[in-house]
C-alpha cells in the first residue's frame, strides 16, 4: 500500500460526525449537523458537518477541509500527527507510511554531522579543558542537569579541532563550509559555550556559541544560514514546547534562548525563544499549532517593548489570543527569575495582561491629562483599540475605566464607541476575506457552468469521463490543474470525493482554496442529470469560442500583411458559423 491508500483507508474507517461530535455539540438538521464554528469566534452554529460528503464548512469564516484538516486546526497537531491519531483509532499500522518529505533525504548527512559536533562539543565541555566554561555556567546558575537537557557544549581554544576530527572521518572541508563549522581548513566556532539550535521537530541544524570570557567579541555566534537552519521558520525549543503547550494550554515566547532555559528550571518547558528575530509568517504558523493562547514575555527595554507591541498585533491578527507580561526596564526572563524566584514568576504568569490592555497602558504612557488636546487624543485611541476586543464584558470594563481616568460621561464614549464599531464593520465588509477569495462576486452563467461540472466531477464521479470526451477547456489555471488533478485522482484510486481531495491537494494552497470554494456551492451535484450536464457543456463552449474569436480579432486588428489578415478574417467566420 503506498501512502495514498494508507490516508483513503483511515479516513474511510472514520466518521467526520464522530470525530467533530466528540469534541462540539452537533445539531442535526435535515441531512447535515451544524455547529458553533470553532476556528472564529462565534456563538451562532455556523459550521455544517456531512456525513455523506464527509466534509466540515463554515458559512461564516470559509474554514473547510475534512477529518484530517479539522483535527490539525482543532487539536494543533500535524498531519502525521493526525493520521497516527486516526490509524491508533481505527487499528491501522502506519508501518508502510512513508513520511511525503522525501525533501529532507538529502540532509541526512548533514544532521549526523550537526549530531558529531555536538555530542564533540559536549564532550569537551565535560573534559579538564571546559574547567573555566563550567564555572561561568556554575556562577550563572546552570547546573549539570541543565547542561544536559539542554546539551550546553564547549569549542576550544584551537585552529581547527572539529575540522580535523570531521574530516579524519571522511566529510569533506567543502561540506563543512557549507555547514558553516569550517572555513577552508578552519574551524567557525573558537572557545565558545556551544547552544545547539534544533529545527522545530527537534534536530541539530546549527549552533549558537556564546563568549564567556571577557574578549570584547560578539556575544553570540550563530551558524549561518543554510536550506535546514533559516531564521524565519525556526524557534528555539520548539519540539519540547509543543508537548507541555498543549497540556498548558498555552505557550511563552521569550527573546533569547537563555530564558528560555532558565524558565526550564523552574518547571516552565511551555517556551520558544525567536532568537533575536522578527516574528514571520512561518513562526505565526508553526505557533498556531502549539496553542490557542499565548503569552508575550520579551525583555523588559525599549526594543523588547517594541517587539511586544508588532509581535501582539501579528499574532492577534492571525486569530491567536494574546497575553503579555511587561518585565521592568533592565530585566529579562532570565535575570528575573534569578533575582526573584519562582514564586514571583508564577504571579506574572497568572497576572498577565490582555494585548489590547497593555496596548491601551502603553497610549497612556507621558499623556499630560492637564491638556485637554492630549486627553482628547488619547481618548480617541483608546476608542480605536477597544472596537479591537470582541468581549462586551471586557469592552464594558475598558469604557468604564477610560471614563474615570478621563473624568468624562460613560454614555458619550459608548455612544462613539458603537459609531466607530459601526465603521469598522462596514469597512470589513468590503475587505475580502484573508487567505480567501475574493467577496462573493456575482458569478456569470459561465463562471456557474464551470463550478457546476468541476463540483459534479466531485460529486458524481461519471461526470470525470463525459468532461474528457466533450474535450471541455477551462480557461483559468486552477480549474485546469483541479480538473486535471481530479482526473488522476479517480483513474488511480477508483473513486474521488471532496474529502479525499482535501487531504491530496493540502500542499497545493491554489487548488485547495479552489475546492474549498467548490464545496461552499449550495447546490449539489450527486444527482445531475446528462441534460443539465450537458447544458453546462454548451455554455462552456459558447464561452470559449467567444474568447477564441475575441483573440482572433484582436489578432486581425494587430497584423499589417492584408492577406494574413484575409486569413484571420475567415477563421473568425468558420467559428462564429460553428465549422471548427
Ligand atoms: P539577548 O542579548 O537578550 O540575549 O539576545 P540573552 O538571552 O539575554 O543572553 P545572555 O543572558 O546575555 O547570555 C536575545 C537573542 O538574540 C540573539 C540570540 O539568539 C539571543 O538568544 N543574539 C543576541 C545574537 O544572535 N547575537 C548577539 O550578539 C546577541
Ligand atoms: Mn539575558
Amino acid at each position: 500500500m503506498n501512502n495514498q491508500d494508507i490516508i483513503n483507508e483511515i479516513r474511510r474507517k472514520v466518521d467526520i460526525v464522530d470525530i467533530i461530535g466528540e469534541r462540539i455539540p452537533l445539531i442535526s438538521r435535515g441531512k447535515n449537523y451544524f455547529c458553533v464554528c470553532p476556528f472564529h469566534e462565534d456563538t451562532n452554529p455556523s459550521m455544517s458537518v456531512s456525513r455523506e460528503k464527509q466534509i466540515y464548512t463554515c458559512f461564516s469564516c470559509h474554514a473547510t477541509g475534512n477529518v484530517f484538516t479539522f483535527l490539525e486546526n482543532y487539536e494543533h497537531l500535524s498531519f502525521r500527527e493526525v493520521l497516527k491519531m486516526l490509524a491508533d483509532k481505527v487499528g491501522i499500522e502506519l508501518k508502510g507510511y512513508q513520511s511525503y518529505q522525501k525533501k529532507q533525504e538529502p540532509y541526512q548527512e548533514w544532521y549526523q554531522i550537526y549530531d558529531l559536533a555536538s555530542k564533540y562539543y559536549q564532550n569537551n565541555l565535560q573534559s579538564v579543558l571546559g574547567k573555566e566554561a563550567r564555572s561561568y555556567l556554575k556562577n550563572r546558575g546552570i547546573d549539570d542537569a541543565v547542561i544536559k537537557e539542554f546539551e550546553i557544549g564547549l569549542s576550544l581554544d584551537k585552529k581547527n579541532a572539529l575540522t580535523e576530527l570531521l574530516t579524519k572521518k571522511k566529510y569533506s572541508v567543502t561540506l563543512l563550509n557549507t555547514l558553516g563549522l569550517s572555513t577552508n581548513d578552519v574551524d567557525i566556532y573558537h572557545n565558545r559555550i556551544m547552544f545547539p539550535l534544533y529545527d522545530l521537530s527537534g534536530k541539530c541544524v546549527g549552533f549558537s556559541g556564546r563568549i564567556y570570557e571577557n574578549t570584547g567579541d560578539n556575544k553570540y555566534l550563530n551558524t549561518k544560514e543554510t536550506p535546514i537552519f533559516k531564521k524565519g521558520t525556526m524557534l528555539y525549543h520548539y519540539h519540547i514546547a509543543k508537548e507541555e503547550a498543549r497540556i498548558k494550554k498555552q505557550v511563552i515566547i521569550m527573546e533569547g534562548f537563555m530564558d528560555v532555559i532558565r524558565a526550564s528550571t523552574i518547571g516552565y518547558r511551555n517556551t520558544i525563544a525567536l532568537m533575536g528575530t522578527a516574528l514571520t509568517k512561518e513562526h505565526i504558523n508553526a505557533i498556531k499549532r502549539l496553542s490557542h493562547e499565548v503569552l508575550l514575555c520579551l525583555d523588559g527595554d525599549v526594543p523588547g517593548k517594541k517587539a511586544t507591541l508588532t509581535c501582539g498585533e501579528m499574532l492577534e491578527e492571525a486569530g491567536l489570543l494574546v497575553k503579555v507580561i511587561s518585565l521592568k526596564d533592565d530585566d529579562d526572563p532570565d535575570t528575573f527569575i534569578l533575582k526573584y524566584g519562582k514564586e514571583r514568576f508564577d504571579g506574572l504568569v497568572q497576572n498577565a495582561i490582555y494585548f489590547r490592555d497593555y496596548r491601551i497602558d502603553v497610549l497612556k504612557e507621558g499623556v499630560n491629562f492637564r491638556s485637554d488636546e492630549e486627553k482628547v487624543n488619547y481618548i480617541h485611541s483608546v476608542l480605536q483599540e477597544t472596537v479591537k476586543v470582541k468581549d462586551p464584558i471586557r469592552v464594558e470594563v475598558l469604557l468604564k475605566n477610560l471614563a474615570k481616568t478621563c473624568e468624562i460621561g460613560y454614555n458619550t464614549l459608548e455612544k462613539r464607541f458603537q459609531e466607530l464599531k459601526e465603521e469598522k464593520q462596514e469597512e470589513q465588509n468590503k475587505i475580502p476575506f484573508i487567505g480567501k477569495e475574493a467577496p462573493k462576486k456575482k458569478r456569470d452563467k459561465y463562471q456557474k457552468a464551470q463550478d457546476a461540472i468541476l463540483a459534479a466531477m466531485i460529486e458524481a464521479n461519471w461526470v470525470i469521463d463525459e468532461v474528457e470526451r466533450a474535450h471541455i477547456v477551462f480557461q483559468d489555471v486552477d480549474s485546469r490543474m483541479l480538473q486535471s488533478e481530479i482526473a488522476y485522482y479517480y483513474e488511480k484510486y477508483g473513486s474521488v470525493s471532496f474529502a479525499d481531495l482535501y487531504t491530496y491537494l493540502q500542499d497545493k494552497k491554489n487548488l485547495f482554496i479552489r475546492l474549498s470554494h467548490l464545496a461552499e456551492l449550495q447546490n449539489s451535484y450527486e444527482q445531475i442529470e446528462k441534460t443539465e450536464l450537458y447544458d453546462y457543456f454548451s455554455v462552456m463552449k459558447e464561452y470559449n469560442k467567444s474568447q477564441d474569436i475575441k483573440r482572433l480579432e484582436r489578432k486581425m486588428s494587430e497584423e499589417k500583411d492584408p492577406k494574413i489578415q484575409a486569413q484571420i478574417g475567415l477563421e473568425i467566420v468558420k467559428l462564429r458559423r460553428g465549422e471548427m
